[in-house]
């Protein structure tokens, strides 16, 4: 049965971060630039949950949407898993969830699947929707992927689908997640591939970048195409005790019957890039359409189809 989301007790709501956090929000988190370690991982943390609670009607409306592109990234996270009748599985960073619920019926009514998000209005989507399809061995969970409340060796397999890159402090996420497995159980995830093959994530940021308003992104700096660089991924993976490492090639298409849907997805989930946009003028708004609409016209007039590369990642 999925429980109601727990939530955590202070930092969630919008006028939880003062503006200096805020400020540094924009320049270390939403900008992706001047990442720098000693900032405080504390205010990161909560103005990425602050911006990904922001983010939750978004994806609660376009689930079906991602259920249908991302469809391939699942079935290869899954079958890399394996996951067992009978086994428990956690999902980080689930959003809406949609992994975790397709490992419900792999792991069976014996089975436990804990579908996690840090942001309490993504489970709140999550348990919504584990309960209208009757997935009575899913529990829904506020958890924040970088200090796990789950005890040492309690999963037989984790399932993490694009978020790791956003996490600040990524080595100690992977080294939780290392944690809550029994020995010998899995991680299978995912994280956006070579930024050529992202066009619809590159071709924003770099309007966003040339007229001023993001700086170019910094080594290391959480953001969508962070951990794109497989050798820095399988690097951080084996730093926090991961073995047998598999990287996979997972091609997809994100298809917009126009430029106003494309809009409309970049300003209503795509994370940074959405609270950068929301930060600009109308008229600025306009003009870094107009410029994208552009660049994205190679890729179709009235349907526009842009293609991702997603890699997912397997270990021991
Ligand atoms: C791009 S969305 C992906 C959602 C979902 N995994 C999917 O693929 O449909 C990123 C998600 O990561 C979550 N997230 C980011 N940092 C997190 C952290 N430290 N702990 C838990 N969740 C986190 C956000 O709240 C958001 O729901």
């Amino acid at each position: 049965m999925c429980r109601s989301p727990m939530r955590p007790s202070a930092g969630t709501g919008p006028l939880a971060a003062q503006k200096g956090e805020l400020l540094w929000s924009r320049r270390v988190v939403l900008r992706c630039g001047h990442y720098d370690q000693r900032v405080d991982l504390e205010a990161a943390s909560r103005a990425s949950r602050q911006l990904w609670d922001s983010m939750a009607k978004g994806w609660d409306a376009r689930h079906a949407y991602f259920e249908a592109s991302a469809r391939p990234v699942v079935d290869v996270m899954l079958e890399r898993l394996a996951p067992r009748s009978g086994d428990v599985v956690v999902e980080l960073a689930a959003g809406t969830g949609m992994v975790g619920f397709a490992a419900s019926p792999l792991v069976g009514p014996g089975g436990r699947v804990i579908v996690s998000d840090f942001a309490p209005a993504m489970v709140d989507v999550a348990t919504r929707l584990a309960n209208s399809l009757a997935l009575d061995n899913v529990e829904c969970r506020v958890l924040d992927a970088e200090h796990l409340d789950l005890p040492d060796q309690c999963a037989d397999g984790v399932l993490c689908r694009w978020g790791y890159m956003l996490m600040p402090d990524l080595p100690a996420a992977l080294r939780e997640t290392r944690r809550i497995l029994r020995p010998g159980g899995r991680l299978s995830c995912a994280v956006f591939g070579d930024p050529a093959e992202n066009p619809w994530a590159t071709l924003p940021m770099r309007v966003l970048r040339e007229r001023g308003h993001v700086d170019p992104p910094q080594a290391g700096a959480p953001g969508i195409l962070a951990l794109a660089d497989r050798d820095r991924l399988g690097g951080l993976l084996t730093d926090a005790g991961f073995a047998d490492l598999r990287l996979d090639d997972v091609r997809l298409s994100w298809r917009f019957d126009s430029m106003d849907e494309y809009w409309s997805f970049l300003t209503d989930v795509a994370g940074a890039i959405a609270t950068v946009i929301a930060g600009l003028d109308d008229t600025e708004q306009r003009s870094v359409r107009d410029e994208l609409a552009a660049l994205v016209a190679p890729y179709g007039s009235d349907v526009i189809t842009l293609p991702a590369l997603v890699v997912v990642a397997s270990a021991l």
